[in-house]
């Protein structure tokens, strides 16, 4: 079957903007055609590599950030408090479970968003879901929910941006391993995470003076100096990535290089859908959601079709059950792949399968719900002798009050409202993030 960056146009697809003004999308995709691509495609291929090493069970998939990435929230402060974040797990993971953890954040690019509905309403009025900002505005009038092709020109321009503050963080010294105290953030400095997280640093310290006098330090091993965070996105505005698809001249393979590493949504990944076919001629490490609806026949010809050569890394299986039912729905799965001998890497995504509304109103996920889809994904796994690879959150460095529980910071229903910022789905906060890689450790 041929393949071509736009034979989706031929399928049915859904979760998609209804343009109104067709001449402006039409300039908008050839503008951002003739744009450079934001990533290079051996880097996609590295991670293809990396991620085939925690597919085996030899490094381990830290995937995370926000829900939806938004215009208005775009700043250099959210950046590094993210990356600093993602600096302690990694270092928390690293430290427990001594292997190398492959840092991919949701970020520059994770702006368009399936929505349950296609109209929302408040107060008797009815108005177009907001789909995030690459397509809608969230304010509630009719002109902020009416899809504008223009934002894809700024989505690209906002990911170019934080995709070179990214870079130059963690190549220009941020990551250096004798700044790990001062990635500690200050909300958290004075609870008990960030003490914890402290005496980690102390052991890490320690560790390195001993290296620095064997003659090994970040002077002669760029390793301890720098690092590399990859980008992903759920490519879901095919509109978009369309355009940033290109060839590449090394191998004549196509990528999407709007990112290292795009997923399907599970509302997208119907087999005959649009999206499935985007992905599947792409030469990207790759994501799919698993939620509760997957049978184990369909899971087999979706690996099929999207990992045809069966490439160890290629494939990313995201599973999203539900604290309530990973442990009947998911096993089956597991069961079925294992049995097949196919490559995927398996990660858990414990935040979509457990939203809930508070009674406060606000939509939430409960920290021990989180807690227990881990654990029980590693437990499963561990009993079927299958490799539990990385996890999969949505998390931001910045102190919100949006999942509810958590040793640390024990947010109640009624703290909610205090700082609700998400734009779509609720984040953990960094010391809920800690809480958690600090749990991972033990298990991993
Ligand atoms: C998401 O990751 O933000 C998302 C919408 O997930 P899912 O497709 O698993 O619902
Ligand atoms: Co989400």
């Amino acid at each position: 079957m041929s393949w071509t960056p736009n034979s989706w146009r031929e399928f049915p697809i859904k979760q998609q903007p209804v343009y109104k003004n067709h001449a402006m999308l039409k300039s908008v995709e050839a503008e951002l055609s003739s744009y450079p691509p934001l990533i290079f495609a051996a880097e996609a291929r590295t991670l293809k590599e990396k991620l085939a090493m925690a597919g085996r069970g030899e490094a381990f998939l830290l995937q995370g950030g926000d829900c939806a990435e938004s215009f208005a929230d775009f700043n250099a402060p959210n950046i590094k408090n993210f990356l600093r974040l993602m600096l302690q797990m990694n270092m928390i993971l690293m430290y427990s479970a001594g292997k190398p953890v492959i840092k991919v954040g949701r970020i520059a690019g994770q702006f368009a968003k399936p929505r349950s509905g296609d109209f929302e309403e408040i107060a008797g009025i009815s108005l177009p879901s907001y789909r995030g900002d690459i397509i809608n505005s969230i304010e509630f009038t009719t002109e902020a929910r009416e899809p504008d092709a223009s934002r894809m020109l700024k989505a690209y321009n906002q990911s170019a941006a934080t995709l070179n503050l990214i870079r130059a963080f963690l190549r220009g010294g941020l990551a250096d391993l004798s700044r790990v105290h001062q990635w500690n953030l200050e909300f958290i400095k004075d609870n008990s995470l960030g003490k914890k997280y402290d005496e980690l640093s102390s052991k890490i310290d320690s560790a390195m003076k001993f290296m620095s006098a064997c003659g090994i330090d970040s002077a002669v091993m760029p390793q301890l100096h720098q690092t590399m965070l990859y980008t992903s996105h759920e490519a879901l505005l095919l509109n978009y990535e369309e355009a940033l698809t290109r060839k590449d001249t090394d191998t004549d393979e196509w990528y999407d290089c709007s990112s290292h590493m795009i997923w399907i949504g599970d509302r997208t990944r119907g087999l005959s859908d649009a999206h499935i076919e985007y992905f599947r001629g792409i030469g990207n490490p790759i994501g799919c959601k698993v939620g509760p609806s997957m049978n184990p026949d369909e899971l087999i010809e979706l690996i099929h079709v999207l990992n045809p050569k069966n490439e160890e890394g290629k494939l990313n299986l995201i599973v999203r059950m539900g604290a309530s039912k990973i442990a009947e729905y998911f096993p089956p799965l597991l069961q079925k792949v294992k049995e097949s001998g196919l490559n995927v890497v398996w990660s858990c995504d414990p935040m979509h399968g457990n939203v809930e509304k508070s009674s406060s109103g606000y939509k939430t996920r409960d920290f021990d719900n989180i807690l227990s889809e881990v654990k029980q994904f590693f437990v499963i796994h561990k009993s079927m002798g299958t490799v539990p690879a990385g996890i999969h959150l949505e998390m931001t460095g910045n102190d919100v009050t949006e999942c509810t529980g958590s040793q640390s910071c024990a947010i109640t229903s009624d703290d909610l409202s205090s700082r609700y910022h998400t734009q779509c789905d609720p984040r953990l906060n960094a010391s809920q993030a800690l809480e958690l890689a600090f749990m991972l450790g033990d298990i991993v």
